[in-house]
């Protein structure tokens, strides 16, 4: 079931995801993050209201969605350290209590399937998703079995084409694979808060609220999943009937 939220614009899109994730900052709860554009407002919102509040995230747990293959963590654009500038060293969240997958190793796979393990040990209780303009939830792509559990994959010439703007605009430099949870590892948690804003994610979010649910539209099958919250400002939600 999805519960459709409209609002005017990203800065409000981010006042309501906080005011959701709120629910889920308190001690024993498992959040699943992700990285993009898309969180950073609802980031910024953690850190103040820890900075102002006092929120403790000293005894919450967290796992990302993914990571590009082959950058190091000490990479800017890592998703990893992406997460440490954005969120983790502005609040109380111990380092081993955050998870990230790892984009490099001899067994990609084998990681992966680790991944999946811990995260079965510690059940998400809140998944945060964007979306991408092809649909994507995490680096899931069009065509991705819905019951697929952590992986390696190929990222879309769309994707690649989106992130170009985190890598100098140079096409050369972003990572062609990704470790990703898979769509079936996001559907196992408990709720999911998905954030869709401006234009070019219409069309994703008409396939993934109205579409049929398809492997095509990756984020379609969020409609099967029991507690689903989408936000959508005006540009993102512009294609809805
Ligand atoms: C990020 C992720 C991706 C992004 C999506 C939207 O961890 O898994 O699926 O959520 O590509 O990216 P932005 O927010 O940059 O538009």
């Amino acid at each position: 079931m999805i519960n459709l939220i409209k609002v005017k614009d990203y800065e409000e899109a981010s006042d309501k995801a906080f005011e959701v994730m709120k629910k889920f900052i308190e001690p024993g709860k498992v959040l699943g993050l992700a990285t993009g554009s898309t969180p950073l407002g609802l980031y910024q919102r953690m850190v103040k209201d820890h900075k102002e509040n006092g929120t403790s995230y000293k005894q919450i747990k967290s796992f990302n969605l993914d990571e590009y293959v082959g950058l190091p963590i000490t990479h800017p654009e890592s998703y990893y350290a992406f997460m440490h500038r954005n969120l983790f060293d502005h609040i109380d969240i111990p380092e081993e209590n955050t998870h990230v997958p790892s984009g490099l190793g001899e067994d990609l796979e084998a990681q992966a399937r680790h991944y999946d393990e811990m995260i079965a040990e510690s059940p998400v209780d809140v998944q945060l998703l964007g979306i991408g303009s092809d649909g994507h939830i995490a680096f899931n792509e069009p065509g991705t079995a819905f019951d697929s559990g952590t992986h390696v994959t190929d990222l879309a010439e769309s994707t690649i084409k989106d992130n170009c703007r985190f890598f100098d605009n140079d096409i050369t430099k972003v990572p062609t694979q990704a470790v990703t949870q898979g769509i079936g590892t996001i559907m196992k948690a408990k709720s999911i808060l998905l954030i869709a804003t401006g234009a070019n994610k219409a069309q994703a979010v008409k396939d993934m609220i109205e579409g049929p649910i398809d492997e095509k539209c990756p984020a379609s099958i969020l409609q099967k999943h029991p507690d689903v919250t989408v936000i959508v400002d005006e540009a993102a939600a512009s294609l809805l009937k």
